[in-house]
């Protein structure tokens, strides 16, 4: 948004889905002047599908577009008011939606990524700005046409191509996706059994969805004394996220602590615990006995 000349706004999440909380976002929406916002970029956070049909309806009472961040969540899915599964990306209530191959993503290609949509003008937009701009034989829009080889610069676009060899990588990888869904889910479940009623906090999600578990996030009271010892252990923990609000930058713009209360506070105990269809169950016994000897 910012490299568009956009403003940036932010809402606080819900602390059980850890979502954006979308009754913050309609108080937000209600009170602000009207026209001051112009789209939504939800994040199905962690593997979490946020309720898109709901979102769509709060986007669609203030005219507002919605990209759907779907990075974490490829195979997510939750229920529609018809009883339809409704897949994370589906762009189905999203006007596009973004996923990401990075080597940590469920789908790793090395770099790169993916907007999906519905909508056939914004897909030939994004197909002419991923290569610079340009338009080719075929194309209705084209001003002149002087043969065979013609193409047309008809805007200022960029060199986004994914290299073939990357997708190569990617679509060998979607033959597993669904089996590699199924193996983080049984290492959730495992992890969810095993902290039931200890110390360390867990959000078992609702019944009604399918959560992809990109990461697998715990929650205790010494997060930073838990994370040296894991460390030390061996264990590669990890935080998700640093709010962004409180990055220098956007400080710099205005935000500032006490801004997003449930994030800040979410921020002070979370810690992701190894997720990985390779995870073995004696490498995860091993993180449970130490998260569970650690934490307090
Ligand atoms: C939720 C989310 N959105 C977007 C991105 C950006 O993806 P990329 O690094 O492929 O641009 C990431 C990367 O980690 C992410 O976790």
């Amino acid at each position: 948004m910012r490299y568009c000349g956009g403003q940036v706004d932010f809402c606080d999440i819900d602390p059980q889905t850890r979502l954006i909380d979308l009754d913050l976002l309609q108080d937000k929406l209600e009170k602000a002047p009207e026209g001051s916002y112009e789209g939504i970029i939800p994040v199905d956070f962690a593997g979490y599908p946020v309720q898109m049909e709901q979102l769509r309806k709060i986007a669609d009472q203030y005219g507002l577009w919605i990209i759907e961040d779907a990075c974490h969540a490829p195979g997510a899915w939750f229920y529609d008011s018809l009883g339809q599964k409704q897949y994370c990306g589906s762009s189905q209530y999203a006007d596009l939606a973004i996923f990401s191959f990075h080597p940590v993503k469920h789908i790793a290609c090395g770099e790169g990524g993916m907007i999906t949509t519905n909508d056939p003008e914004l897909y030939a937009k994004l197909k002419q700005l991923r290569t610079h701009g340009m338009i080719y034989q075929g194309n209705d829009a084209l001003i002149e046409n002087h043969g065979g080889w013609y193409m047309e610069m008809q805007d200022l676009g960029y060199n986004y191509r994914m290299p073939d060899i990357l997708c190569a990588l990617g679509i060998s990888q979607l033959k597993r996706a669904s089996q590699g869904i199924a193996k983080r889910q049984a290492i959730a479940r495992r992890y969810d059994a095993a902290f039931k009623n200890t110390q360390v906090i867990t959000r078992t999600p609702s019944d009604d969805i399918n959560h992809a578990y990109h990461l697998y996030i715990i929650e205790v009271n010494n997060r930073k004394e838990l994370y040296d010892a894991l460390r030390e252990s061996g264990i590669y923990v990890q935080v998700h996220y640093i709010p962004v609000h409180l990055m220098p930058y956007y400080k710099e713009l205005g935000f500032g602590k006490g801004d997003y209360p449930v994030a800040e506070a979410y921020y002070e105990r979370c810690l992701s615990i190894p997720m990985y269809p390779t995870l073995s169950e004696e490498e995860q016994t091993y993180v449970i006995d130490k998260v569970l000897y650690y934490s307090k």
